[in-house]
Protein backbone atom coordinates (compact mmCIF):
# COMPACT_ATOMS: atom_id res chain seq x y z
CA UNK A 1 0.00 0.00 0.00
CA UNK A 2 1.40 3.57 -1.31
CA UNK A 3 2.26 6.40 1.39
CA UNK A 4 -0.18 8.89 1.23
CA UNK A 5 -1.09 12.07 2.57
CA UNK A 6 -4.91 14.13 2.98
CA UNK A 7 -6.13 16.62 5.17
CA UNK A 8 -8.46 13.59 7.13
CA UNK A 9 -6.30 10.47 6.13
CA UNK A 10 -2.79 9.68 6.00
CA UNK A 11 -0.89 6.09 5.06
CA UNK A 12 2.65 5.42 6.46
CA UNK A 13 4.27 2.87 6.12
CA UNK A 14 1.71 0.70 5.96
CA UNK A 15 -0.33 2.14 8.38
CA UNK A 16 -3.63 4.09 7.89
CA UNK A 17 -3.86 7.12 10.28
CA UNK A 18 -7.46 8.65 10.38
CA UNK A 19 -8.07 12.41 11.71
CA UNK A 20 -10.92 12.24 14.44
CA UNK A 21 -13.50 14.30 12.66
CA UNK A 22 -15.83 14.38 15.81
CA UNK A 23 -13.02 16.51 17.81
CA UNK A 24 -12.46 18.94 14.79
CA UNK A 25 -11.77 22.16 14.96
CA UNK A 26 -10.71 22.08 18.88
CA UNK A 27 -8.44 19.03 18.71
CA UNK A 28 -6.54 17.25 15.85
CA UNK A 29 -6.36 14.09 16.87
CA UNK A 30 -5.24 11.22 14.63
CA UNK A 31 -6.44 7.71 15.26
CA UNK A 32 -4.32 4.24 13.82
CA UNK A 33 -6.99 2.25 12.55
CA UNK A 34 -5.54 -1.71 12.25
CA UNK A 35 -8.94 -3.24 12.62
CA UNK A 36 -12.06 -3.68 11.11
CA UNK A 37 -13.93 -3.27 14.71
CA UNK A 38 -12.01 0.30 14.60
CA UNK A 39 -13.15 1.02 11.48
CA UNK A 40 -16.71 0.18 11.59
CA UNK A 41 -16.63 2.35 14.85
CA UNK A 42 -15.12 5.36 13.46
CA UNK A 43 -17.62 5.09 10.31
CA UNK A 44 -20.49 4.74 12.50
CA UNK A 45 -19.35 7.50 15.22
CA UNK A 46 -19.10 9.88 12.33
CA UNK A 47 -15.06 9.75 12.62
CA UNK A 48 -14.72 9.53 9.21
CA UNK A 49 -17.63 10.50 7.40
CA UNK A 50 -18.42 12.10 3.80
CA UNK A 51 -19.21 9.89 0.88
CA UNK A 52 -16.04 9.33 -0.99
CA UNK A 53 -14.20 9.50 2.33
CA UNK A 54 -16.08 6.96 4.06
CA UNK A 55 -14.89 4.46 0.87
CA UNK A 56 -11.60 5.04 1.05
CA UNK A 57 -10.91 4.66 4.04
CA UNK A 58 -12.95 1.13 3.86
CA UNK A 59 -10.98 0.01 1.33
CA UNK A 60 -7.77 0.95 2.74
CA UNK A 61 -8.77 -0.64 5.43
CA UNK A 62 -9.27 -3.50 3.39
CA UNK A 63 -5.81 -3.06 2.07
CA UNK A 64 -4.57 -2.94 5.53
CA UNK A 65 -5.83 -6.60 6.33
CA UNK A 66 -4.99 -7.87 3.30
CA UNK A 67 -1.01 -6.99 4.16
CA UNK A 68 -2.00 -8.27 7.67
CA UNK A 69 -2.33 -11.78 6.39
CA UNK A 70 -6.06 -11.85 6.74
CA UNK A 71 -7.70 -14.77 4.19
CA UNK A 72 -10.16 -14.27 1.40
CA UNK A 73 -13.55 -15.36 3.72
CA UNK A 74 -12.61 -12.81 6.38
CA UNK A 75 -11.68 -10.32 3.97
CA UNK A 76 -15.53 -11.10 2.56
CA UNK A 77 -17.38 -10.87 6.21
CA UNK A 78 -14.85 -7.54 6.29
CA UNK A 79 -16.20 -5.84 3.29
CA UNK A 80 -19.66 -6.83 4.16
CA UNK A 81 -19.68 -4.93 7.28
CA UNK A 82 -18.20 -2.21 6.28
CA UNK A 83 -20.92 -1.95 4.03
CA UNK A 84 -23.55 -2.01 6.11
CA UNK A 85 -21.68 0.73 8.34
CA UNK A 86 -23.44 3.13 7.04
CA UNK A 87 -26.52 2.79 4.33
CA UNK A 88 -27.32 5.69 2.16
CA UNK A 89 -23.87 6.54 1.18
CA UNK A 90 -23.47 4.53 -2.71
CA UNK A 91 -19.53 5.00 -2.89
CA UNK A 92 -18.83 2.68 -0.06
CA UNK A 93 -21.22 0.25 -1.83
CA UNK A 94 -19.50 0.62 -5.02
CA UNK A 95 -15.55 0.70 -3.39
CA UNK A 96 -16.35 -2.37 -1.50
CA UNK A 97 -17.63 -4.25 -4.87
CA UNK A 98 -14.64 -3.31 -6.62
CA UNK A 99 -12.64 -4.55 -3.97
CA UNK A 100 -14.85 -8.21 -4.20
CA UNK A 101 -14.18 -8.02 -8.22
CA UNK A 102 -10.00 -7.47 -7.15
CA UNK A 103 -10.35 -10.81 -4.50
CA UNK A 104 -11.96 -13.22 -6.85
CA UNK A 105 -8.38 -12.68 -9.22
CA UNK A 106 -5.63 -15.37 -9.26
CA UNK A 107 -3.10 -12.85 -7.24
CA UNK A 108 -5.57 -11.04 -4.97
CA UNK A 109 -3.38 -10.17 -2.41
CA UNK A 110 -1.62 -8.09 -4.73
CA UNK A 111 -4.80 -7.23 -6.78
CA UNK A 112 -6.85 -5.80 -3.57
CA UNK A 113 -3.98 -3.57 -2.24
CA UNK A 114 -3.88 -1.70 -5.92
CA UNK A 115 -7.32 -1.54 -6.15
CA UNK A 116 -7.51 0.00 -2.81
CA UNK A 117 -4.60 2.49 -4.09
CA UNK A 118 -6.48 3.25 -7.05
CA UNK A 119 -9.80 4.18 -5.75
CA UNK A 120 -8.03 6.86 -3.32
CA UNK A 121 -5.68 7.85 -6.27
CA UNK A 122 -9.03 8.12 -9.01
CA UNK A 123 -10.47 10.14 -5.90
CA UNK A 124 -8.15 12.79 -6.08
CA UNK A 125 -8.37 13.10 -9.45
CA UNK A 126 -11.72 13.09 -9.65
CA UNK A 127 -12.43 15.83 -7.07
CA UNK A 128 -9.73 17.73 -9.49
CA UNK A 129 -12.39 17.64 -12.42
CA UNK A 130 -15.52 18.20 -10.30
CA UNK A 131 -13.42 21.63 -9.44
CA UNK A 132 -12.11 22.83 -13.05
CA UNK A 133 -15.72 21.97 -14.22
CA UNK A 134 -18.05 23.63 -11.24
CA UNK A 135 -15.30 26.21 -10.85
CA UNK A 136 -16.00 27.33 -14.64
CA UNK A 137 -20.20 27.74 -13.96
CA UNK A 138 -19.23 30.27 -11.11
CA UNK A 139 -19.44 34.23 -11.91
CA UNK A 140 -17.29 36.66 -10.36
CA UNK A 141 -18.29 38.05 -7.17
CA UNK A 142 -20.66 35.19 -6.27
CA UNK A 143 -22.31 34.68 -2.89
CA UNK A 144 -22.87 30.80 -2.71
CA UNK A 145 -24.76 29.13 0.06
CA UNK A 146 -23.20 25.24 0.75
CA UNK A 147 -24.49 22.81 3.35
CA UNK A 148 -22.44 20.07 5.35
CA UNK A 149 -19.13 19.52 4.64
CA UNK A 150 -17.97 18.22 1.13
CA UNK A 151 -14.36 19.14 0.64
CA UNK A 152 -11.25 17.47 1.70
CA UNK A 153 -12.34 16.05 4.78
CA UNK A 154 -15.04 14.48 3.02
CA UNK A 155 -12.85 12.90 -0.13
CA UNK A 156 -9.48 11.96 -0.50
CA UNK A 157 -8.54 15.46 -2.60
CA UNK A 158 -9.71 18.55 -2.49
CA UNK A 159 -13.79 17.81 -2.30
CA UNK A 160 -16.72 18.30 -4.26
CA UNK A 161 -18.78 21.05 -3.78
CA UNK A 162 -16.14 22.78 -1.22
CA UNK A 163 -13.58 21.72 -4.22
CA UNK A 164 -15.98 23.88 -6.66
CA UNK A 165 -15.66 26.70 -4.03
CA UNK A 166 -12.45 26.50 -3.84
CA UNK A 167 -11.33 26.30 -7.27
CA UNK A 168 -13.29 28.98 -7.64
CA UNK A 169 -11.36 31.62 -5.09
CA UNK A 170 -8.19 30.42 -6.44
CA UNK A 171 -9.00 31.43 -9.55
CA UNK A 172 -9.90 35.08 -8.12
CA UNK A 173 -13.31 35.13 -8.69
CA UNK A 174 -13.75 36.74 -5.19
CA UNK A 175 -16.67 34.67 -4.03
CA UNK A 176 -18.06 34.09 -0.57
CA UNK A 177 -19.69 31.54 1.16
CA UNK A 178 -22.76 31.34 3.27
CA UNK A 179 -21.49 27.86 5.58
CA UNK A 180 -24.49 26.47 6.71
CA UNK A 181 -24.00 24.72 10.37
CA UNK A 182 -25.91 21.93 9.37
CA UNK A 183 -27.84 20.51 12.38
CA UNK A 184 -27.49 18.19 14.35
CA UNK A 185 -24.13 17.17 14.15
CA UNK A 186 -22.46 20.56 12.99
CA UNK A 187 -20.01 19.50 9.91
CA UNK A 188 -20.53 22.58 8.35
CA UNK A 189 -19.95 25.08 11.83
CA UNK A 190 -16.94 22.68 12.72
CA UNK A 191 -15.48 21.27 9.79
CA UNK A 192 -16.37 23.50 6.60
CA UNK A 193 -15.67 26.38 8.74
CA UNK A 194 -12.34 25.40 9.63
CA UNK A 195 -11.28 24.28 6.25
CA UNK A 196 -12.40 27.73 3.95
CA UNK A 197 -10.71 29.23 7.21
CA UNK A 198 -7.51 27.66 6.50
CA UNK A 199 -8.06 27.75 2.55
CA UNK A 200 -8.62 31.82 3.12
CA UNK A 201 -12.23 31.56 1.43
CA UNK A 202 -14.31 34.25 2.59
CA UNK A 203 -17.22 32.90 4.06
CA UNK A 204 -19.49 33.57 7.20
CA UNK A 205 -21.22 31.16 9.21
CA UNK A 206 -25.10 30.62 9.70
CA UNK A 207 -27.39 28.77 11.17
CA UNK A 208 -29.64 26.70 9.08
CA UNK A 209 -32.86 28.29 9.51
CA UNK A 210 -31.28 31.27 8.34
CA UNK A 211 -30.41 30.55 5.50
CA UNK A 212 -34.29 31.32 3.62
CA UNK A 213 -34.49 34.85 4.95
CA UNK A 214 -30.98 35.56 3.67
CA UNK A 215 -32.05 33.97 0.04
CA UNK A 216 -34.76 36.44 0.50
CA UNK A 217 -33.19 39.30 1.23
CA UNK A 218 -31.62 38.81 -2.66
CA UNK A 219 -27.95 37.65 -0.57
CA UNK A 220 -27.21 34.42 -1.80
CA UNK A 221 -26.37 34.12 -5.75
CA UNK A 222 -26.27 30.25 -5.94
CA UNK A 223 -26.57 26.69 -3.46
CA UNK A 224 -23.83 24.09 -4.24
CA UNK A 225 -24.18 20.88 -1.87
CA UNK A 226 -22.67 17.25 -2.25
CA UNK A 227 -24.38 14.10 -2.36
CA UNK A 228 -24.90 10.76 -0.83
CA UNK A 229 -26.46 8.73 -3.97
CA UNK A 230 -27.80 10.35 -7.20
CA UNK A 231 -30.36 8.04 -8.34
CA UNK A 232 -31.06 6.93 -12.12
CA UNK A 233 -33.44 10.08 -12.54
CA UNK A 234 -31.25 12.34 -10.85
CA UNK A 235 -32.74 13.08 -7.30
CA UNK A 236 -29.84 13.26 -4.65
CA UNK A 237 -29.65 12.44 -0.99
CA UNK A 238 -28.07 14.53 0.64
CA UNK A 239 -27.55 15.85 4.21
CA UNK A 240 -30.44 16.07 6.18
CA UNK A 241 -31.42 20.32 5.58
CA UNK A 242 -30.38 19.89 1.37
CA UNK A 243 -34.55 19.19 0.54
CA UNK A 244 -35.44 22.26 2.42
CA UNK A 245 -32.46 24.46 0.87
CA UNK A 246 -33.50 23.47 -2.69
CA UNK A 247 -37.49 24.47 -1.71
CA UNK A 248 -35.87 27.90 -0.48
CA UNK A 249 -33.70 28.08 -3.51
CA UNK A 250 -36.78 26.97 -6.44
CA UNK A 251 -39.07 29.41 -4.54
CA UNK A 252 -36.61 32.34 -5.13
CA UNK A 253 -35.25 31.45 -8.12
CA UNK A 254 -31.96 31.16 -7.38
CA UNK A 255 -29.89 27.97 -8.96
CA UNK A 256 -28.51 24.90 -7.32
CA UNK A 257 -25.98 22.43 -8.26
CA UNK A 258 -25.34 19.34 -6.68
CA UNK A 259 -21.54 18.09 -7.38
CA UNK A 260 -20.52 14.69 -6.93
CA UNK A 261 -18.22 11.78 -8.47
CA UNK A 262 -19.37 9.15 -10.81
CA UNK A 263 -19.10 6.69 -8.12
CA UNK A 264 -21.91 8.75 -6.43
CA UNK A 265 -24.13 7.30 -8.96
CA UNK A 266 -26.46 4.61 -8.48
CA UNK A 267 -28.80 3.62 -11.51
CA UNK A 268 -30.06 0.73 -9.78
CA UNK A 269 -31.99 3.56 -7.91
CA UNK A 270 -34.50 4.54 -10.18
CA UNK A 271 -35.73 7.63 -8.09
CA UNK A 272 -34.86 9.13 -4.59
CA UNK A 273 -37.08 7.23 -2.97
CA UNK A 274 -35.40 3.46 -3.59
CA UNK A 275 -32.75 5.34 -1.07
CA UNK A 276 -32.14 4.15 2.61
CA UNK A 277 -32.01 6.68 4.23
CA UNK A 278 -30.13 6.13 7.71
CA UNK A 279 -31.88 7.09 11.35
CA UNK A 280 -29.63 8.10 13.40
CA UNK A 281 -29.22 8.02 17.68
CA UNK A 282 -31.72 10.36 19.37
CA UNK A 283 -28.73 12.01 21.28
CA UNK A 284 -27.73 13.44 18.37
CA UNK A 285 -30.50 16.09 18.34
CA UNK A 286 -31.14 16.05 22.14
CA UNK A 287 -27.76 18.02 22.51
CA UNK A 288 -24.25 18.18 21.27
CA UNK A 289 -21.52 15.99 21.64
CA UNK A 290 -17.45 17.23 20.87
CA UNK A 291 -14.03 17.69 21.74
CA UNK A 292 -15.27 19.78 24.90
CA UNK A 293 -17.03 16.66 26.02
CA UNK A 294 -21.58 16.16 26.00
CA UNK A 295 -24.28 18.64 26.13
CA UNK A 296 -27.84 17.97 26.70
CA UNK A 297 -30.49 20.14 26.22
CA UNK A 298 -33.44 18.07 25.58
CA UNK A 299 -35.15 16.33 28.24
CA UNK A 300 -33.15 13.04 28.02
CA UNK A 301 -35.81 10.85 27.24
CA UNK A 302 -37.18 13.25 24.65
CA UNK A 303 -38.46 11.05 21.30
CA UNK A 304 -36.80 12.15 18.89
CA UNK A 305 -36.95 11.41 15.04
CA UNK A 306 -33.14 11.59 13.62
CA UNK A 307 -33.31 11.10 9.62
CA UNK A 308 -29.35 11.88 8.60
CA UNK A 309 -30.39 12.25 4.44
CA UNK A 310 -33.36 13.61 3.15
CA UNK A 311 -33.93 13.75 -0.56
CA UNK A 312 -33.64 16.39 -3.37
CA UNK A 313 -36.06 15.95 -6.24
CA UNK A 314 -34.38 16.34 -9.81
CA UNK A 315 -36.81 18.80 -10.07
CA UNK A 316 -35.21 21.25 -7.95
CA UNK A 317 -31.64 20.42 -8.86
CA UNK A 318 -30.44 23.22 -11.89
CA UNK A 319 -26.90 21.91 -12.56
CA UNK A 320 -25.35 18.03 -11.59
CA UNK A 321 -21.63 19.17 -11.62
CA UNK A 322 -19.64 15.25 -11.92
CA UNK A 323 -16.16 14.46 -13.21
CA UNK A 324 -17.62 14.72 -16.63
CA UNK A 325 -18.82 18.08 -16.92
CA UNK A 326 -21.76 20.14 -15.76
CA UNK A 327 -24.83 18.89 -16.73
CA UNK A 328 -28.97 20.08 -16.37
CA UNK A 329 -32.02 18.92 -16.50
CA UNK A 330 -32.40 17.90 -19.87
CA UNK A 331 -29.09 16.45 -20.18
CA UNK A 332 -29.81 14.30 -16.98
CA UNK A 333 -33.20 13.18 -18.64
CA UNK A 334 -31.61 12.21 -21.67
CA UNK A 335 -28.74 9.95 -19.75
CA UNK A 336 -26.03 11.72 -19.24
CA UNK A 337 -25.70 9.71 -16.25
CA UNK A 338 -25.11 7.01 -17.76
CA UNK A 339 -22.76 8.35 -20.18
CA UNK A 340 -20.32 9.52 -17.31
CA UNK A 341 -19.99 6.02 -15.72
CA UNK A 342 -20.04 4.60 -18.95
CA UNK A 343 -16.83 7.55 -19.58
CA UNK A 344 -15.23 6.90 -16.14
CA UNK A 345 -15.15 3.27 -15.85
CA UNK A 346 -13.35 3.52 -19.73
CA UNK A 347 -10.48 5.30 -18.14
CA UNK A 348 -7.30 3.37 -17.61
O1 LIG B 1 -23.17 12.34 7.54
P1 LIG B 1 -22.06 12.88 6.69
O2 LIG B 1 -21.28 13.95 7.36
O3 LIG B 1 -21.18 11.76 6.16
O4 LIG B 1 -22.80 13.52 5.45
C1 LIG B 1 -22.01 14.08 4.43
C2 LIG B 1 -22.81 14.67 3.31
O5 LIG B 1 -24.01 14.66 3.32
C3 LIG B 1 -22.03 15.15 2.13
O6 LIG B 1 -22.72 16.19 1.49
C4 LIG B 1 -21.81 14.01 1.14
O7 LIG B 1 -21.38 12.84 1.80
C5 LIG B 1 -20.82 14.37 0.11
S1 LIG B 1 -19.17 14.58 0.76
C6 LIG B 1 -18.18 14.97 -0.57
Amino acid sequence: MRDRQGLGLRVEAGRLWLIDQTALPQAERWQAIDTLEAMVEAIRALRVRGAPMIAIAAALLVAVRVEAGDERPSLLEAIDRLVASRPTAVNLAHAMNTLRGALAAPDWREAVVAAADDLADRDVALCEAIGDHGAALIGSGERILTHCNTGALATAGIGTAAGVLRRAHEQGKNISVWVDETRPLLQGGRLTAWELGALGVPYTLITDNMAAAFMARGQVDRVIVGADRIAANGDVANKIGTYGLAVAAHYHGIPLAVAAPYTTIDLACASGTAIEIEQRAAEEVRGVAGAAGNLCWAPSDAPVANPAFDVTPAALITHWILDAGVFDRDAIAAGALKAAIRSAEAKP
